[in-house]
């Protein structure tokens, strides 16, 4: 049975990148491996990133060997130049997401570059991933607004779409970094990308700082996405992009989905306690309102769930 939508599970990636206190590399193992149980297809493992900017995540390369990689998986992990390709190669990476912004003031904070510097930078990324059987995804930041500059032009993130895809990206996630979109700004923007690049190839990615993601993640599955990035517990944040909270929860949008008649592959119950597990490990409430209502009554086993 195939599944009508694919989550990307950013948890290890975007919901730890930005914790301050520094977690073990085993903890980071066990929380893929316990997300890969759940029936997840795609779980983000880490960041290839420089270890000076996100220093959370400067154990990639023990995190992703110490992975126990289960068949029919993806693991992607961040890249942000020839450098980070070199290294998560070194590890055995055969998938990787590149990331750039719509928006030039929150590139230039993120990663050192402007909009078209990244661009080039991907370049000969892309062509060593291509000759190497790596698959790549792509990430626009900023397509819903910018902490720097505000308002970001629809046109800017379709053109920095467009390009990504032209370049041998398989899918462009579209990410509102600080969770600022409401679902018909959100609509029009993914309609606005899929004018470009066919929806089949789009993903969004939706942080929930103004408790909009939810909404925005319906919007866009009724214009016809079908691939949905989320995060366990509602962790993550961008170190670059102040103020902004975590992304949707994973819970949450299972629960949505499978309520919608969607499947997904995942066991929810099996989730909702990875999710409270990681909560218990960050020392903080779940971000996941369907993992706190499954726990409300038996404090120990989650209510509700299965596997749709
Ligand atoms: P830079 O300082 O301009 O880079 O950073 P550089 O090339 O001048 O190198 C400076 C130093 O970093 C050198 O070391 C390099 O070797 C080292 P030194 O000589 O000083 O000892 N370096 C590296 N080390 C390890 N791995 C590497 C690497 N590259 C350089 N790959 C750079 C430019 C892009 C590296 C930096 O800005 C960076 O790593 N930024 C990453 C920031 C980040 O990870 N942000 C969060 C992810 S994006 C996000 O969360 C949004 C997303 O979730 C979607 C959404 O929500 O919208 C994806
Ligand atoms: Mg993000």
């Amino acid at each position: 049975m195939t599944d009508d939508v694919r989550i990307v599970e950013v948890g290890p990636r975007d919901g730890l990148q930005n914790e301050k206190t520094l977690i073990a590399a085993s903890a980071k193992i066990e929380l893929i491996d316990r997300l890969s149980a759940t029936g997840l297809r795609s779980v983000e493992a880490t960041s290839f990133v420089s270890p000076k900017w996100v220093p959370q995540l400067a154990d990639a390369a023990e995190v992703y060997v110490g992975i126990a990689k289960r068949p029919g998986v993806r693991y992607p992990v961040l890249v942000p130049n020839e450098q980070g390709y070199e290294r998560a190669r070194a590890v055995g990476v055969d998938e990787i997401a590149v990331f750039t912004a719509a928006s030039e003031a929150f590139n230039r904070k993120n990663i050192n570059a402007s909009i078209e510097e990244s661009l080039s930078r991907f370049v000969p990324v892309l062509e060593r991933a291509r000759a190497d059987r790596v698959a790549v995804r792509g990430y626009v930041s900023t397509v819903l607004g910018c902490p720097y500059q505000g308002e970001v032009p629809l046109a800017d993130v379709v053109r920095v779409a467009k390009a990504l895809h032209a370049m041998g990206c398989y899918e462009i996630s579209l990410g509102d970094t600080i969770g600022v979109g409401t679902p018909g700004k959100a609509a029009a923007m993914l309609r606005a990308v899929a004018a470009e690049v066919p929806m089949s190839a789009l993903a969004v990615h939706f942080h929930d700082t103004y408790g909009q993601a939810l909404a925005n993640v319906h919007a866009c599955l009724e214009e016809g996405v079908r691939v949905v990035d989320a995060a366990v517990s509602g962790a993550g944040g961008c170190p670059y992009a102040k103020g902004a909270t975590g992304n949707v929860a994973t819970e949450d949008v299972i629960y949505m989905l499978h309520g919608l008649g969607l499947r997904t592959g995942v066991d929810l119950a099996a989730l909702a306690a990875v999710g409270r597990w990681l909560a218990q490990l960050l020392g903080r409430e779940s971000g996941s309102k369907v993992s706190r209502a499954m726990f409300a009554q038996d404090d120990q086993s989650p209510r509700g769930g299965g596997r749709a």
